[in-house]
């Protein structure tokens, strides 16, 4: 068995993540000599060296690697083990981290208020970003959680249908195909657009669409945000399409108006998901059960006229199967 003390396997930990002892030393409040002390005891009770330098940044060797995964276990599982005494005692506590899609914006922090205030003992730190950046987060282990519309096929994930996103087109109020019904959708031909940027779930989803029905507007302007899009509507740069929930709480009393345009709304879901692999902790497991059990009342109170998914709280489908617009194929019950 390798001596080794917890504060030394911490140390190691920062200096490999960050490829230096200068950075390592910062983070954990030490001074850089302490660090490599540490380490060099370390390497010592190993018996093989765990760093190479080059230049000025270290490089892990293999026994180095090896250690780092071994730490990494080490630390999770003590995460894990805290959390759940933590839950023992009845004081749920720790760090949840959600990463939404833009849309959930709209709703997620209602959501975070009443939990945050059951729970006060946890922080939760709230990321909103657009398709293409979540599945990144994803593929880092970022978050705990994500919620999205559209799951990628990778990585596998575990995925919980919960509410509907329907994508609506929207116009200015005197747009010629305001109040008009069933408008067929070779009339948005020509048709001044603003678009999501490259990377959005949203853009990806009309995209299909306007392709299968030969559809061709005229791009105008890409805007990364659908508060800057809806004022782009405003100012008259054209129509786009939105989630819903982009224009509830002014709804269409205000500048902007649905136009009824035939295949619209592009019905989507809010799923909130999970990687495959990992093993929430208990405040996460906390929050998706609160997600699927109780957004449902919550968002009708603030978000009349949106459902829940059928069944969504018992249910994670097969992200894959789920990619279309196919019901899915159940592969886990929550408990
Ligand atoms: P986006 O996602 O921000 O990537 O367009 C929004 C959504 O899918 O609802």
């Amino acid at each position: 068995m390798i001596h080794a003390t917890l504060h030394q396997l911490k140390v190691f930990e920062a200096t490999a993540r960050h490829g230096s002892f200068t950075r390592a030393a910062e983070e954990l409040y030490l001074t850089q000599p302490t660090v490599s002390i540490q380490v060099k005891q370390l390497t010592k009770a190993v018996g093989l060296p765990l760093f190479e330098q080059i230049g000025k940044r270290l490089y892990l060797t293999q026994a180095g690697q090896k250690l780092l995964e071994t730490c990494q276990e080490i630390f999770s599982g003590l995460d894990q083990f805290e959390m759940a005494i933590s839950d023992l005692k009845g004081l749920k506590q720790g760090q949840l981290r959600l990463a939404v899609i833009t849309t959930a914006k709209y709703f997620v922090p209602r959501l975070l208020g009443p939990f945050c205030q059951r729970f006060p003992g946890i922080d939760i730190s709230l990321k909103v970003t657009n398709h293409q950046h979540i599945q990144e987060r994803m593929t880092n282990n970022d978050d705990d959680l994500y919620i999205i519309s559209s799951p990628p096929e990778q990585p596998d994930l575990k995925i919980y249908p919960f509410l509907e996103n329907p994508l609506v087109v929207i116009g200015p109020k005197d747009h010629p195909l305001a109040g008009k019904t069933n408008v067929p959708i070779q009339a948005l031909n020509g048709e001044q657009f603003v678009m999501r940027e490259p990377g959005s779930g949203t853009r990806y989803a009309v995209q299909k669409l306007f392709e299968a029905h030969n559809v061709d507007v005229k791009v105008r302007l890409e805007l990364g945000s659908n508060e800057a899009i809806k004022q782009a509507i405003a100012g008259g740069l054209g129509i786009s399409v939105l989630s819903l929930h982009t224009i509830i709480s002014e709804g269409t009393s205000g500048e902007f108006t649905i136009l009824d345009i035939e295949h619209f709304p592009i019905e989507r879901h809010w799923y909130v998901a999970s990687l495959a692999g990992k093993q929430l902790s208990v405040v996460s497991e906390a929050f998706l059960a609160y997600l699927l059990e109780e957004s449902h009342t919550l968002v009708e109170k603030f978000l009349p006229g949106i459902n829940r998914v059928p069944n969504s709280d018992k249910v994670a489908l097969d992200p894959k199967a789920e990619g279309g617009k196919s019901s899915g194929k159940v592969l886990t019950k929550t408990p």
